[in-house]
C-alpha cells in the first residue's frame, strides 16, 4: 500500500476508534495534532509521512481508551503491519506512539526528530484556548471540580498521582502540567507556538482569579 493510501485509511481508522470519545481524545483532537505535526515537520525538515501516521494513530493506542497500553499498542501494530511493507517505518511509528505520553512526568525523551515533532503537536493541543477547553471537559468527565482554593496543586511527576483524579481540580492541572509544557517543547518552532498559547493561559488564570475574588472581603 502506498503512503497516501495508508494515511487515508489511518484517518478512517482513527475516526472510527475515537469518534465516540468525550474526554478530550475525540477525533478532532487527533485531526488538530495531525495538522500541527505536519506544520512543525515542514518547519523542522522532518519526514511528513512518519509524523502524520504517528499523529493519526497516537490516541488509538492510548491506555485510557483500551483495556491496557499493551493491548492498544498491539491493535495499532497489527493494523500497520497489514499495510506497511517497510519494517523500519513501522518500527519508527510504533516507537513514537509508545514514548509520546506525558504520564509520569514527561517520560523518556523522544529518540527521533519525527517523534519530537509529533509530541510537540500533541502538547500544543493541551495549551491555549483549546487546552483550557479540553482540561475543563476532561475534569468534568472525571468528576473534578473546576477550582477549590483549599486544594493545593500536587507533584504530578508521580505516575500514580497523575492518574488519581479524585484529589485535584481543573485549575490545579494548569500548575501540575500545562504551564510546564512550554519549557518541555522539543523543537524551536513548537516552542514558538507554545509561547503564545502559554501566555494566553496565564492571562486566563489572572482573569479567573479576578472574577473569583470580585467583591470578596
Ligand atoms: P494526551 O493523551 O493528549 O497526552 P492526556 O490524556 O493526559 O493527554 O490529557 C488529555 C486532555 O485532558 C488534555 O487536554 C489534558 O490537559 C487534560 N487532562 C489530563 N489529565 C488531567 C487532569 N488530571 N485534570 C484535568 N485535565 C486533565
Ligand atoms: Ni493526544
Amino acid at each position: 500500500m502506498n503512503t497516501a493510501q495508508i494515511i487515508t485509511e489511518a484517518e478512517a481508522f482513527a475516526r472510527s476508534e475515537l469518534g465516540q470519545d468525550t474526554t478530550g481524545h475525540d477525533w478532532w483532537h487527533t485531526e488538530r495534532v495531525r495538522n500541527t505535526a505536519a506544520l512543525i515537520a515542514q518547519m523542522e525538515g522532518a519526514d511528513a509521512f512518519i509524523c502524520t501516521a504517528a499523529a493519526l494513530l497516537h490516541d488509538v493506542a492510548d491506555e485510557k481508551l483500551n483495556p491496557s497500553k499493551a493491548e492498544g499498542m498491539r491493535k495499532v501494530h497489527n493494523w500497520l503491519a497489514e499495510r506497511i511493507e517497510d519494517e523500519a517505518q513501522l518500527t519508527h511509528i510504533m516507537q513514537i506512539i509508545d514514548t509520546m505520553s506525558f504520564s509520569g512526568g514527561g517520560g523518556e525523551p523522544m529518540a527521533t526528530l519525527e517523534g519530537r515533532c509529533v509530541q510537540d503537536a500533541d502538547r500544543l493541543d493541551a495549551l491555549g484556548a483549546i487546552g483550557i477547553a479540553r482540561t475543563m471537559v476532561f475534569s468534568g468527565a472525571k468528576g473534578r471540580p473546576v477550582y477549590d482554593p483549599e486544594i493545593p496543586p500536587r507533584d504530578e511527576t508521580l505516575k500514580q498521582e497523575y492518574r488519581d483524579y479524585s484529589k485535584g481540580t481543573a485549575v490545579n492541572h494548569f500548575y501540575e502540567k500545562l504551564l510546564k509544557l512550554k519549557d518541555l517543547m522539543n523543537t524551536g518552532y513548537g516552542r514558538r507556538l507554545a509561547e503564545e498559547r502559554h501566555d494566553f493561559m496565564v492571562q486566563y488564570l489572572e482573569q479567573f482569579y479576578r472574577e473569583w475574588n470580585q467583591g470578596a472581603i
